[in-house]
C-alpha cells in the first residue's frame, strides 16, 4: 500500500508519462474516467490501470517509479492471483461445481491492477470518487485502508461498507454472473470521498484473457434453469462495458436493440 501511495505522490512531470495520448495503451494514469473531455461531472480520483498476469508479459511496462514498483507489485501478483483461485474454487464448490471449473479455457487467467487515489474533497456532496457501477470481471479483490468510501446499492439504499484494516472486500463481477447464469450477482457499488482524509485503494480483477465466450456455464442450466444470458463475446462484452460506464442494464440493452426485429 505504501507504494501505491507513492504513486500518486509524484510530481506532475512523472506522471505525465504516464498519462497517454491513446486510451488503450495498457499502462495508463487518468483523473476522473479514461474520457475527461466526456466527463459531465469530474469525478474525484486519480488511478493508475495496467494488466498484471502473467508477468512476463506486463512487468516491464510497468512504472519505473517507485524504483521498487515492478518487484515489489510482481511479487504481490502473484500472491494475489493465487488467492483469486482459491476463491474462484471455493466459489465453483459452493455452486455445486467441480474444484477449478473456472480455472480453465482462459476464463480466469489474467489480473488488472487499477489504483484508486481520492484526495481530500472540499466538498464532497459535489461530486464521487467513482460513479455507481458494476465490476466487469469475474471477482474484484479490493484492499483499502481504515478510511471509509465504498458503498454498495442494496433495495434501493447506499450502504457503507466497513474499512476493515488488512481485509480485503470481494465482489462479484458482471461475467461471473453471466457464468453462473445470474445466480451470483454483482453487486453494483460506488466510492464517495471525504473532506479531511485522502483515500487510496487497490483494486485486482480476476478477469478473462484471449478471444473467450462469456456464457451461462452448461452445468448450471437444464430445463428447469433455461439461460438467462446469451454468449457474449469477452472483448466486445468489456468495450460496451466501458462505453456505458460499468452499467450492466444498459450493456445488455445495447444488444438486444441490435437484435433482429420480427
Ligand atoms: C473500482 C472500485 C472502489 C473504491 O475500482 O472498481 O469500485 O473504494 N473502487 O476504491
Ligand atoms: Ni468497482
Amino acid at each position: 500500500m505504501s507504494i501505491f501511495k507513492e504513486v500518486f505522490e509524484k510530481p506532475n512531470e512523472y506522471k505525465h508519462d504516464l498519462y497517454p495520448e491513446e486510451i488503450l495503451k495498457t499502462c495508463k494514469m487518468f483523473s476522473s474516467t479514461l474520457k475527461y473531455e466526456c466527463d459531465k461531472v469530474h469525478l474525484w480520483r486519480d488511478s493508475l490501470r495496467h494488466p498484471a498476469y502473467p508477468l512476463e508479459e506486463w512487468q516491464h511496462l510497468w512504472p519505473e517509479y517507485p524504483n521498487t514498483y515492478r518487484e515489489c507489485v510482481g511479487n504481490y501478483s502473484v500472491k494475489i492471483k493465487e488467492l483469486g483461485s482459491r476463491i474462484m474454487n471455493l466459489i465453483s464448490e459452493g455452486l455445486g461445481l467441480e474444484c477449478g471449473y473456472f480455472d480453465n479455457d482462459n476464463l480466469s487467467d489474467s489480473l488488472v491492477i487499477s489504483l484508486n487515489h481520492y484526495p481530500p474533497c472540499p466538498d464532497p456532496s459535489l461530486t464521487l470518487g467513482v460513479i455507481k457501477h458494476f465490476d466487469a470481471y469475474l471477482i474484484t479483490v479490493l484492499q483499502q485502508e481504515d478510511i471509509c468510501g465504498l458503498q454498495v446499492l442494496k433495495d434501493g439504499e447506499w450502504i457503507a461498507v466497513d474499512a476493515i484494516p488488512h481485509a480485503f472486500v470481494i465482489n462479484i463481477g458482471c461475467a461471473l454472473q453471466i457464468l453462473t447464469n445470474g445466480k451470483l450477482k454483482s453487486a453494483e457499488h460506488r466510492a464517495v470521498t471525504n473532506s479531511d482524509q485522502a483515500r487510496t485503494t487497490a483494486a485486482f480483477f480476476i478477469a478473462p484473457s484471449g478471444d473467450c465466450f462469456i456464457e451461462p456455464t452448461k452445468d448450471l442450466i437444464d430445463e428447469h434453469n433455461p439461460p438467462i444470458y446469451k454468449s457474449y463475446e469477452y472483448k466486445e462484452l468489456l468495450t460496451r462495458f466501458f462505453k456505458k460506464h460499468g452499467d450492466m442494464d444498459m450493456v445488455l440493452k445495447s444488444y438486444e436493440e441490435e437484435e433482429p426485429k420480427d
